[in-house]
């Protein structure tokens, strides 16, 4: 099915759908063939049930070296049509698509995280980074500001004193320091990066996708909305996660606790493929 790409490679593996941004020789910077890719590749992945999680990540040890300053913003030059259309494609995956995906997706760190690839990297829910990676907002040492989303992402990621500091010195930091900003959920040893995508991929495939889909989504949801809004909207939320939840995730839950003593809800995810059909 994505045969004909050439600047994003996907691989479905036991229900993890690798999505690798593949231009190696370029440090994967995104030019407007990957952002289009991109967004045709995780359109696909989002409604293909054997993609459970999605993880981002790039080609050759790099996740990306940000926007191609050569494609993307010299060759657009002059061409506004060029331009918003580039723009338009690399803001649809980058943000409105990962923001809002269906499905759990990381993004996975190694190499370099430069500029625009900022985008992706928050828009994710989980990111595992090498402690080796390079993390760097740019823009700064060749003229421009974190543009798209990106001051506004880092500004909301990670405290107000990180996001000056590092839109405005454009110094590069690595994996560790990433987490103790929040970048990333935590660094890992490169060696053991991919391992640790994968257990994380793991633990969330054991969840019931929808219980997880409408939780992520109200995290993501109640940051902008008030104590009022919060309550209506979460439990409005709630109710909606037992229509359809193949599961019957509640009522499976409290029974394998509470009758069957089958499990502890703070240490594991109850059984599934054990609910009772409702007479
Ligand atoms: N846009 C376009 N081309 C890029 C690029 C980018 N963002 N990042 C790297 N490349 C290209 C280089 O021009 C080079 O192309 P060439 O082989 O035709 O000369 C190739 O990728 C390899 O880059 P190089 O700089 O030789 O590799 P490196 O490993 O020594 O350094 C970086 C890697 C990422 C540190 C360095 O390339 C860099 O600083 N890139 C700019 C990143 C940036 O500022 N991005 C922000 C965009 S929003």
């Amino acid at each position: 099915m994505f045969d004909h790409f050439e600047c994003v490679k996907v691989e479905l593996t036991d229900g993890i759908a690798w999505v690798r941004m593949n231009r190696p020789e370029k440090r994967n910077a995104m030019n407007p063939q990957l952002h289009d890719e991109m967004e045709e590749a995780l359109t696909h992945l989002e409604v293909d049930p054997d993609a459970k999680v999605i993880v981002i990540c790039g080609a050759g040890g790099n996740f990306s070296a940000g926007q191609d300053l050569k494609m993307f913003f010299r060759e657009n030059e002059g061409n506004p049509l060029g331009r918003k259309t580039s723009q338009r494609a690399a803001n649809r995956w980058r943000w409105e698509l990962l923001y809002s995906y269906d499905k759990p997706t990381i993004a996975m760190v190694e190499g370099y995280c430069v500029g625009g690839a900022f985008m992706q990297l928050l828009a994710t829910d989980f990111a595992i980074a090498a402690e080796d990676a390079t993390f760097s907002l740019s823009e700064v040492n060749w003229g421009i500001l974190p543009g798209a989303l990106v001051s506004k992402v880092v500004a909301d990621a990670v405290l107000p004193r990180h996001a000056m500091y590092y839109c405005c010195l454009g110094e590069a930091f690595d994996g560790h320091e990433a987490e103790r900003i929040g970048m990333v959920n935590f660094a890992v040893p490169a060696a053991e990066l991919e391992a640790k995508v994968e257990e994380l991929a793991h633990k969330l495939m054991a969840k019931s996708p929808r219980v997880l889909r409408a939780t992520k989504q109200a995290v993501r949801n109640v940051r902008t909305m008030d104590f009022g809004q919060s309550y209506d909207y979460l439990a409005e939320k709630g109710l909606a996660i037992r229509v359809g939840d193949q599961e019957d995730s509640y009522n499976t839950g409290l029974r394998q606790f509470l009758d069957e003593k089958a499990y502890k809800p703070t240490f594991e995810p109850f059984k599934t493929g054990t609910m009772i059909e409702k007479k």
